[in-house]
């Protein structure tokens, strides 16, 4: 495929070529002869000559939409100036671009550091099926603990197992704890990733969602963003992935990433491979609409982002401050669009489920975003709470219902059954919180959460007496590099069986509920008689992990 792409880039634009190569329908024969977009200020956009045509053909720039792709780089270089040497293309969202990046650097049995608490689709829909392990990481209210971090691998490296290539990580208002992770700290995890040679696949869709948590604060607009890993990166070990959905439209389904260029190049072949591009229409769409606003409107479009997001996250804080205080900890959001509460009351979040149906609202218990997927947490007290599309009422009435149904739960049962029966009443009533009830949130922290943690199933150990493997939260007999753990912070069981817990947990999962598992979700199991392994050895960087050959040969 590289030299049939070779061969027809080589041809392009070549005066006096004439092209009998494509498969490409002639442009006459599509459907669409013009569209009119009416933008929100009611301007009109034609997508009409000349960019009707390739808006329907396949998108034959393999780096994207050339006026799209030239202003994601330009944006890019202005934003995080990457000192290192990067490329870019254009992609059809982070989603897939995960999922694409975990196939071209990892084998099955592998295993990837996350964050803990990780968005949820990576265990669920790409760890899991493909047979990738995740080793869980210690965090808090400001992400990766990066203690945890390098005893960590430092177990991992003095128990002779090899190390994961690749840290998938959510810098910005993480998904699902709202986490920001500030400059000093991001330092610290690059620089541990340079001592053991890491990637670092740097998923920041929220990035641009970033706001002032005191009330009336000026939007942060683009120039007070912080920094990204991307902007440190001098070795090219930073994948970053970018994304329109949470900023334009998520069902555009465009996004673009930025790595060392022989990860980019591989990258176009094996999207080439699955969907020959990113979808040509919507990335036309996209740059029209980015044309027309130019840079100060992308940037005024930004601001009213996050002015509707930080309005949103004070709503949901003051509610929360109004009915959960004493049932549940927070800390309040800055970015993102996610609450991620601590519930005092239960020991894990599942017992208060049906409840909360009876109650009419729904939140994610936290063991669906545990990075070794939800059937391998035995226990979790905490629930992501979306501020991003229920209304202002909603969100007071969410909180309120949320309280009573804690309440209930911490007076006991005979109070639980008095809730029920008065829960339907509730539903059908208009909630006393309004819109203009965060009244009382300037400046205000929230409560604090410390250390975010789960426990795993069957783990018993603390962190320094960790029986099985090694755990991931130190070592065992060892302090965690001396005097710089927080007090007080004991790390999760999860995170510290570490490695061994995840593998032990991924074959359970294989062996156990094989037959109880759905049949679709069967044929995403990994095909055992496929063995798979990298061509080029253990990697250095990203340049020396793909090497001169594919990252990957299949061995017959
Ligand atoms: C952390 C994270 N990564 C990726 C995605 C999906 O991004 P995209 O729409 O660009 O595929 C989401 C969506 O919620 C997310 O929370």
């Amino acid at each position: 495929m590289a030299g049939l792409r070779k061969l027809v880039t080589a041809f392009a634009g070549v005066p006096g070529i004439i092209g009998l190569h494509g498969g490409l329908p002639p442009a006459s024969s599509f459907p669409i002869k013009g569209v009119t977009l009416t933008l929100e200020d009611g301007r009109k956009l034609e997508i009409d000559d000349p960019v009707k045509a390739p808006a329907q053909q396949y998108c034959l720039n393999t780096s994207g939409y050339a006026p799209l792709h030239q202003w994601a780089k330009k944006h890019t270089w202005q934003m995080h100036a990457p000192p290192g040497d990067h490329d870019l293309i254009i992609t059809p969202g982070n989603n897939q671009t995960i999922e694409v990046i975990m196939r071209l650097l990892m084998d099955p049995g592998e295993a990837m550091l996350c964050e803990e608490y990780t968005y949820p689709h990576i265990a669920e829909s790409m760890v899991q099926p493909q047979g990738y392990l995740a080793v869980p990481l210690a965090m808090d209210e400001h992400g990766i603990l990066p203690c945890y971090f390098r005893t960590t691998l430092q177990g991992l490296r003095d128990g002779g197992k090899s190390l994961p290539k690749l840290l998938y990580t959510i810098p910005v208002g993480q998904n699902p704890t709202g986490a920001v992770t500030p400059l000093d700290r991001k330092e610290e995890i690059y620089g541990i990733c340079r001592q053991y040679n890491i990637l670092i696949l740097e998923d920041d869709p929220y990035y641009y969602l970033q706001f002032s948590t005191a009330h009336g604060g000026e939007p942060k607009g683009l120039t007070d963003l912080g920094s990204s890993y991307l902007s440190m990166d001098t070795d090219g070990r930073v994948i970053r992935l970018d994304s329109f959905s949470k900023v334009l439209a998520p069902g555009l389904r465009i996004g673009w990433v930025t790595a060392a260029p022989k990860l980019v190049e591989r990258i176009i072949y094996h999207m080439q491979g699955i969907q020959l591009g990113a979808n040509s229409f919507t990335q036309v769409v996209v740059s029209e609409i980015l044309n027309a606003w130019g840079p100060a409107g992308f940037e005024r479009h930004i601001c009213s982002m996050q002015q509707e997001y930080a309005q949103r996250a004070a709503v949901i804080q003051a509610a929360a401050e109004q009915h959960l205080a004493g049932l549940a900890e927070w800390t309040q959001p800055a970015a993102g669009m996610f609450l991620w509460l601590k519930l005092l009351v239960v020991s894990d979040a599942d017992e208060i489920l049906d409840k909360l149906k009876d109650a009419g609202v729904v939140v994610v218990p936290g063991r669906f975003s545990h990075c070794c997927g939800p059937k391998h947490v035995e226990q979790s007290p905490y629930v992501r709470a979306s501020f991003a599309s229920a209304t202002h009422e909603e969100l007071c009435q969410g909180m309120e219902r949320l309280g009573a149904t804690l309440s209930a739960a911490a007076a006991g049962p005979q109070q639980a059954a008095a809730q029920k029966s008065s829960a339907a009443a509730a539903r059908a009533a208009r909630l006393p919180c309004h819109e203009d009830s965060a009244s009382d949130r300037d400046g205000h922290a929230g409560q604090r959460n410390g250390h975010f943690s789960a426990a795993a199933k069957g783990a018993t150990a603390p962190l320094q007496k960790v029986q099985n493997g090694h755990p991931t939260g130190g070592v065992e007999g060892q302090d965690c590099a001396a005097g710089s753990i927080p007090e007080g912070l004991e790390p999760s069981a999860s995170a510290a069986r570490g490695i061994a817990g995840a593998h032990e947990a991924l074959q359970g999962l294989r062996v156990s509920s094989e037959a109880a598992r759905a049949p679709e979700r069967l044929e995403l199991m990994p095909d055992s008689t496929a063995r798979v392994e990298l061509a080029s050895g253990s990697p250095e960087v990203t340049a020396d992990a793909l090497a001169s050959q594919p990252a990957k040969t299949l061995v017959p």
